[in-house]
């Protein structure tokens, strides 16, 4: 065997047990190297999402004291009572008051406290006792449906507001013959002639519904004999209502003043 073909046959041997190709033959090519790869970034941990519960369509009240609601906006009472509002009525010193339609329809106010003061929270307790004194003497009164510690719904008393009606009266020239004026006198009458003086009537806590004068919210009631009870009502009732006038002028004021007392000395006079 020649050299080279020793040579040939070596390099022969060496190709078939490496694979190595012998480099005259076999172009080179560099290795590519790995591009770095970023670290993906880790989606973000979220806990496995539960489908929500839709929103209960009436908000559960369960302290209503300093609450406020929206029109429109559905509620719905310990008991169970919904109700969606449908206006704001007042607030007062102590009392929010709100306008509300329960599922039958029915309209009725909705008061509450308007703050937790304990002063504030006592006045509404305390309201259902007034009430009931006002429902033994057979006055004519916004009816309770449901009542608590912190709140009451009440019949809705629709019509005019004393405060109101007053203002009109006396633009009219204080008639003296008007439904108004005889259910006035009427109310005085019975109050006086069962032996009590309802505190605290003022103008703007009696409706006049259309035939009859509704106390929607009052002081307490005292027992009196009949005839103190008419002197009450006669010496008080025109100072309490005549601060409706104030805003007005003053001779129409004092006119009016005068026509309310006059009605009133008459109208309470035979009550013994
Ligand atoms: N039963 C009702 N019907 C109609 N309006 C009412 C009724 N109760 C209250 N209101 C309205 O809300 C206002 C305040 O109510 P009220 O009970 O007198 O509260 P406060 O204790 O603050 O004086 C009333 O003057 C009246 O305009
Ligand atoms: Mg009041």
């Amino acid at each position: 065997m020649s050299g080279t073909a020793q040579a040939g046959l070596f390099g022969y041997i060496v190709e078939l047990f490496t694979g190595a190709k012998s480099p005259t033959n076999v172009p080179v090519v560099e290795a590519k190297k790995p591009k770095r790869q970023q670290p993906k970034p880790l989606p973000p941990k979220t806990k496995p999402t539960k489908p929500k519960p839709p929103a209960p369509e009436y908000r559960k009240i369960t302290n209503f004291a300093g609450k406020s609601f929206r029109v429109g906006e559905k509620i719905e009472t310990p008991t169970g009572l919904k109700m969606k509002v449908v206006a704001k009525l007042e607030d007062g010193r102590r009392g929010r008051v709100v306008k509300a339609t329960d599922k039958s329809g029915r309209i009725a106010v909705l008061k509450i406290p308007i703050d937790r003061r304990a002063d504030t929270l006592e006045s509404i307790a305390k309201e259902m006792t007034k009430i009931s004194a006002l429902e033994k003497y057979g006055i004519r009164h916004a009816k309770v449906y449901e009542q608590a510690e912190d709140y009451l719904v009440k019949e809705y008393i629709d019509g005019q507001r004393a405060d109101e009606w007053l203002v009109d009266w006396e633009k009219k020239g204080s008639p003296t013959n008007t439904p108004e004026v005889r259910a006035l006198l009427r109310f005085f009458r019975e109050a006086a002639a069962k032996g009590i003086y309802i505190g605290d009537l003022n103008r703007k806590n009696m409706i006049f519904d259309g035939s009859e004068w509704v106390v929607i919210d009052s002081g307490g009631v005292k027992k009196r004999s009949p005839e103190i009870a008419a002197a009450e009502y006669r010496d008080k009732m025109v100072e309490k209502w005549s601060r409706s006038f104030r805003h007005l002028d003053d001779g129409l004021n004092e006119k009016a003043c005068g026509v309310l007392q006059n009605l009133l000395d008459k109208g309470l006079k035979s009550i013994k």
